[in-house]
C-alpha cells in the first residue's frame, strides 16, 4: 500500500512535471529508500518471527533507522517546498549544534529499537535504580565492548534510560542559545517545543518502563519519538544556511515559484 502510495504519485510528478527539478529528484529517492525500506524489513523478518515473536535487534534498529530517516527526508522535502529558500542568519555554531543535538536523539531512537528487541523493558521495572544499583551488577561483570553493551539486556537498558538525559541537556543548551540569537518566533517556539517534549518523552518512558511496557503506552512512546526528531529536523532546517543561488536577493524567506533555479 505505501509502495503505491510513493508510485502513483511519483509517475504523475515526473508526466506532468510537477513542482521544481529538485522535488522530482528527491521524491525518485524517496521511493528508492521506500523500497529499500522494504527490503529490510523482509530482512528483519527473516531473522524470526516464525515460531516466535523475536527478529534481531541489530535488524529492528536498522529497520527503525531508515524508517525514521526517511521521516526526516520528507520533513525537509515538506519544508523546503512550503517555505522556499531560507537564509537564516545565524553563525556556523548554531546549525552545527543543531546537528550534533538531532544526531544525539537519532542514536537515542536506535537505542530504544535494541530496548524494544531484546524485550529489556521487561526487567529492571524500578527508576532511577536498577536492582537497587546505578549500575546493575550484570552490566558492571561485562566485557567493555560496544557488542556486549548492545547485546545484553541490563546494559542497553542502562544506556537508553541515561542517554535520555544527556540529549535532554543538549536540547535545553540549544534552546537557550537559540532563545539568545536573533532567531524568529516560529525557531523560538520549536526550541521551546522540544524540550516540552523531550521532557515528556523522558516521563512516558519511565512509566512505560514502571508498568512494565504496556502496549498503549509503547507505541506512544515510539510514536512522540518520530514526532520529537520531526520537530528536531524542522528546528536544523530553519537553522541551517540554505544552498542559495550566489546573487540571490538577501531575504529571509524566497518564494520558490519566483526564485531562480538551483
Ligand atoms: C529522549 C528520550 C527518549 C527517546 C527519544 C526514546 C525513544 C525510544 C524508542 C524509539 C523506542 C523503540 C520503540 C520501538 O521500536 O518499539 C524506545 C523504547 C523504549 N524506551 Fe525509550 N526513549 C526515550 C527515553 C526513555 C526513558 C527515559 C526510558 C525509561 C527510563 C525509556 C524506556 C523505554 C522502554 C522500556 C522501551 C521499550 C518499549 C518496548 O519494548 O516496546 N525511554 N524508546
Amino acid at each position: 500500500m505505501i509502495g503505491l502510495a510513493v508510485l502513483l504519485p511519483l509517475a504523475l510528478v515526473w508526466l506532468r512535471r510537477l513542482g521544481p527539478e529538485w522535488f522530482r529528484r528527491r521524491m525518485t529517492v524517496v521511493a528508492i529508500l521506500v523500497g529499500l525500506q522494504g527490503t529490510v524489513g523482509w530482512y528483519m523478518v527473516k531473522s524470526g518471527l516464525v515460531d516466535v515473536p523475536w527478529v534481531s535487534p541489530y535488524r529492528l534498529a536498522l529497520h527503525l533507522g531508515l524508517a525514521v530517516s526517511l521521516f526526516g527526508l520528507l520533513t525537509l522535502t515538506a519544508l523546503r517546498l512550503r517555505d522556499g529558500v531560507l537564509r537564516a542568519p545565524f553563525s556556523r555554531g548554531l546549525p552545527r549544534q543543531a546537528s550534533l543535538t538531532s544526531l544525539a536523539l537519532f542514536s537515542q531512537i536506535i537505542l530504544g529499537a535494541f530496548v524494544a528487541g531484546l524485550d529489556a523493558g521487561m526487567t529492571y521495572n524500578t527508576f532511577p535504580l536498577m536492582d537497587g544499583d546505578f549500575i546493575p551488577a550484570e552490566m558492571r561483570a561485562l566485557e567493555p565492548s560496544l557488542r556486549h553493551y548492545l547485546e545484553n539486556i541490563a546494559s542497553v537498558q542502562f544506556l537508553h534510560r541515561w542517554w535520555a538525559f544527556a540529549v535532554a541537556a543538549l536540547v535545553i543548551v540549544l534552546a537557550v542559545r537559540v532563545w539568545q540569537s536573533a532567531a524568529d518566533a516560529t525557531t523560538r517556539r520549536l526550541a521551546l517545543a522540544l524540550c516540552g517534549g523531550v521532557a515528556s518523552q523522558i516521563t512516558l518512558g519511565i512509566f512505560t518502563l514502571l508498568w512494565v511496557v504496556p502496549i498503549g503506552p509503547a507505541a506512544l512512546h515510539q510514536a512522540v519519538a518520530v514526532a520529537l526528531f520531526g520537530l528536531c529536523v524542522w528546528l536544523n532546517y530553519r537553522l541551517s544556511p540554505q544552498k542559495i543561488p550566489a546573487r540571490a536577493p538577501d531575504l529571509i524567506s524566497v518564494n520558490p515559484s519566483t526564485a531562480p533555479a538551483l
